[in-house]
């Protein structure tokens, strides 16, 4: 097959990336595309406004929900230690394992998918002029063509910059018409405009808040934002999907709930964050973990990863804050004598952005200036789901109601 490459931040995707994907289907010169969301690359290793994870699952529902055929989403990059660079990537991408794994995980037949493949890194014409500039150009070339798209109206001398690189370096270079506008996604964050967003990309952004306040992360330490960021990818192994776009949209709003109460906004973040990060291990090691925490305190199945969590954090990524460790450790039952930190990171849990198990409007209201009535009220509806399912509530959960004046 022929298979066609594109990369970028997708920062929010935008229809220009769209009318790329659709255009070089079209151009003949390809099959299929593979599309891949940076994770590090070499031009913005913290830049985003999004961590990585996001800006992958975001593009996914995209592609999905526009139907575009022959077009799949990789996350190659997430295997990948340090900057991603073009031709790194290409290295590894094009292996005959790797590509005809993944192909077949996306459907195509066995057949086809173990075929000889040739590539093509798909680019905009006006970075073709500085191609020879990248990292290892040479190597980009032994991997894959280039393949330019010429947008309506764009005076770039193509012709003169293709026959440069073939000159210099001995590459094959095609060109394609783009059907499409210009657009950029800085613009569409700068502006607030996301009238150039496709609808199931707009649809993700709105059910997880992004491109908002609390996901500007002003306030933020540089240090906390890499970490964010960081962990964000670290994750990527351990969580599926939901659940791991739902832990940071708990390090986003714990963060702004920090804001809100006087509290530390790095550790709301981090602690936030990170709080679900070892929910899908295997139980026995989750069970394991959560005694290295907490030694026989929790043992129920639905609660050993949060104390988990906190042993995971601290072993894995070396966080050794107690405050960041017990929100991690008790965002679930709660417990007497809770911190602020804890209870924001309680609090962010039940009721983030994405989280629609009830109408959670009151609490949502209530936690922009009363944190103890927000925690009294989510700790009711959850005293009400344990009635409801005849489980008993765990004794820090009491204690914890128990102080908030809910129990005498
Ligand atoms: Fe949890
Ligand atoms: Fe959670």
């Amino acid at each position: 097959m022929k298979i066609g490459i594109y990369g970028g931040s997708f920062d929010p995707v935008h229809n220009g990336h769209i009318a790329m994907i659709k255009s070089a289907l079209k151009s003949g010169f390809i099959d299929c595309v593979i599309v891949i969301p940076s994770v590090r690359n070499n031009f913005k290793l913290y830049a985003n406004k999004l961590p990585p994870p996001y800006r992958l699952y975001m593009m996914k529902e995209t592609i999905d929900g526009l139907g575009i055929k022959n077009c799949y989403v990789s996350d190659i990059e997430y295997g990948i230690e340090g900057v991603s660079y073009t031709a790194v990537v290409l290295s590894k991408l094009t292996s005959d394992e790797y590509i005809r794994d993944f192909l077949i995980s996306n459907d195509v037949k066995k057949k086809k998918a173990e075929e000889h493949h040739e590539f093509f890194w798909i680019m905009g014409s006006d970075t073709l002029g500085t191609f020879e500039t990248w990292y290892k150009p040479g190597e980009i070339l032994k991997y894959a063509s280039l393949l330019a798209a010429m947008r309506p109206g764009d005076d770039t001398d193509v012709d003169k910059a293709a026959a440069s690189i073939r000159k210099n370096l001995g590459g094959k270079v095609e060109v394609f018409r783009l059907d499409g506008i210009c657009c950029s996604s800085s613009e569409i964050t700068r502006s607030g405009d996301f009238s150039l967003v496709p609808e199931p990309a707009c649809e993700f952004i709105k059910r997880h808040a992004l491109y908002t306040e609390n996901t500007r992360l002003e306030g933020i330490s540089d240090t906390a934002r890499k970490q964010f960021f960081d962990y964000a990818t670290w994750m990527y192994k351990y969580l599926g999907a939901k659940r791991l776009l739902h832990t940071l949209n708990v390090g986003y709003l714990s963060a702004h709930l920090a804001d809100v109460f006087g509290c530390d906004k790095d550790k709301a973040l981090i602690a936030g964050a990170l709080h679900d990060c070892a929910k899908e291990l295997p139980v026995d090691q989750q069970l394991e973990m959560a005694k290295r925490y907490t030694g026989d305190l929790f043992t129920e199945k639905k609660i050993i990863h949060s104390s988990a969590g906190a042993t995971f954090a601290k072993e894995e990524l070396g966080i050794e804050d107690k405050e960041i460790l017990d929100a991690i450790c008790y965002h679930t039952t709660g417990r007497g004598g809770m911190s602020v930190l804890e209870k924001i990171v309680y609090l962010a849990d039940k009721i983030e952005p994405s989280r629609n198990y009830m109408d959670l409007g009151p609490i949502r209201e209530t936690a922009e200036h009363d944190l103890d009535e927000a925690v009294r009220m989510t700790a009711a509806a959850v005293r009400n789901k344990f009635i409801s399912q005849g489980r008993e509530m765990h004794p820090v959960t009491m204690a914890m109601m128990s102080e908030l004046g809910m129990i005498n």
